[in-house]
């Protein structure tokens, strides 16, 4: 396929009144220009190539390693284009133009108008569609059901204004035309910028064949310009996504109420209930149960696996692992088969090993738990002196007593046990019980009442 893409991201997005470039801007969690690259690549477009301009450090930190060519000055989609030049003036093939701000375009519609463009043997092939309020595109002007131009909003005539058919903002241009029309467009208008759409008139009078291609689902070709076409897109993205995990197999109780975001991955007959956010690149296996008001980011969480009103930052979870309610998981967690973390426990970089239960008011940090040990409530993994963390290490099949502080570095060896309510600050034997709390007096008759 000889095909190259342009991405159009270099204007300054001023309607979306924010201090973020507009395509890093985060649809259903992916900034919106990430996704357009995604579509790009599974089309298999021989080379993206991204215009920047306005804030390109802070698109880049986002997308990495990309080509790029710079627009400095704003001066319209058509200048913009105009700075590819150089780099594509030789090739020879069709370039494909997308705007950066198109995140719900599918693959499949760019390849069926790929194939259009190549069939009719088109110059210019565009995209368009039909809004019942066409407010803000550019209308397709057309005589004998063939277009003639594109009229942006500012210049249409109230006339034009009621034509609904528009420009979704996506062309596939044979390269060697699109140089040579280029350079006879101007910026004779009322923004005062170079317009791309000017090309499809100027093409259409030197008699060339400028095609279009109608696009049924017009919620594809939404452009976001606002926080208020965001959140559309968002919900139409969370939408697209929640469809094809119960495709696939996942039960979602109530879908409008469930937050998926675009790179999860999640096995079949996984439940996940209302309020849930899953967000980043976590995967869950199969038969899982999420429910309510979880929020799980970038965990790699295994089969069978209960999750209640709880926060999961990367860690990762092995089978039969049972969480809350009201747990926090943070970084480098990874809890073994059958672990269960209970109702206030938080855990820090630590491994838990097959079988250990904490089930109360616990925090663990920087420690290593050996397996079947359990973990008594309100213990407390005193990793800090407040200038450095050091590790708590306790063997398998031990017993740690309700309330005790160990005081790190410390290591309890199998089977060690600390009775309830101590500070430990020695290591504990194998075997052994540590006692480090004060004898208990009994005052008999104290009470004078
Ligand atoms: C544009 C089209 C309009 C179409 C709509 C579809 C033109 C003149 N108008 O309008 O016909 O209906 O898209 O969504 O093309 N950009 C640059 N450099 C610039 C100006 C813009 O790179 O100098 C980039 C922007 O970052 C954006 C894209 O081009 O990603 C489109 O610009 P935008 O200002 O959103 O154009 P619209 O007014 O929406
Ligand atoms: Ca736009």
């Amino acid at each position: 396929m000889k095909l190259k893409s342009l991405i159009l991201a270099a204007g300054k997005g001023t309607r979306m009144k924010s201090e973020l470039p507009k395509v890093i801007h985060k649809v259903n969690g992916v900034p919106m220009i990430k996704k357009i690259i995604d579509i790009l690549d599974e089309l298999k477009v021989q080379e993206n190539i991204l215009i920047l301009g306005h804030k390109k450090e802070e698109i880049l930190d986002v997308i990495g390693n990309v080509s790029y060519v710079v627009q400095n000055e704003q001066l319209g989609t058509g200048h913009a284009i105009m700075m590819a030049e150089p780099k594509l003036k030789d090739f020879q093939g069709n370039i494909l133009v997308v705007c950066g701000d198109t995140p719900l375009l599918k693959v499949e519609t760019l390849k069926k108008m790929y194939e259009f463009h190549m069939k009719s043997r088109a110059t210019t092939t565009l995209l368009t569609s039909i809004y019942e309020n066409p407010f803000g595109y550019g209308r397709i002007v057309k005589e004998n059901g063939k277009i003639v131009s594109i009229i942006e909003e500012k210049e249409a005539s109230e006339q034009e204004k009621k034509i609904q058919e528009i420009n979704a903002g996506v062309y596939c241009f044979n390269s060697k035309e699109l140089w040579e029309t280029l350079k006879k467009i101007d910026n004779k208008n009322e923004k005062g910028e170079y317009y791309l759409t000017d090309i499809i008139s100027i093409q259409v009078k030197e008699n060339k064949n400028v095609e279009t291609y109608l696009l049924e689902d017009n919620l594809e070709v939404l452009g976001i310009n606002s926080k208020v076409e965001l959140a559309q897109a968002n919900i139409i993205l969370r939408e697209r996504k929640n469809n094809n995990l119960m495709e696939d197999g996942v039960i979602l109780i109530d879908p409008n109420n469930t937050y998926i975001e675009e790179n999860v991955k999640i096995g079949r007959d996984t439940v996940i209930y209302p309020g849930a956010l899953i967000q980043g690149k976590t995967t869950i296996g199969e038969n899982c149960t999420i429910l309510g008001n979880t929020r799980i980011i970038d965990c790699e969480i295994g089969n069978s696996i209960k999750i209640e009103s709880s926060v999961l930052e990367e860690s990762i979870l092995d089978d039969f692992v049972t969480i809350g309610p009201f747990a926090h998981l943070r970084p480098k967690t990874h809890l073994k088969e059958k672990v269960h973390v209970g109702n206030f426990v938080e855990v820090k970089k630590s491994t838990l090993e097959k079988g250990v239960k904490v089930g109360h008011l616990t925090y663990l940090g920087d420690a290593i738990i050996g397996e079947n040990t359990n973990i008594g409530a309100g213990t407390i993994t005193c990793n800090y002196d407040g200038k450095n963390k050091f590790k708590t290490i306790i063997g398998k099949d031990s017993f740690i007593g309700s309330n005790t502080m160990l005081v790190a570095p410390i290591k309890i060896e199998d089977c060690g046990m600390t009775a309830a309510g101590s500070v430990i600050t020695k290591d504990v034997p194998s075997k052994s019980l540590a006692v480090a709390r004060s004898k208990q007096i009994i005052k008999l008759n104290w009470r004078k009442d």
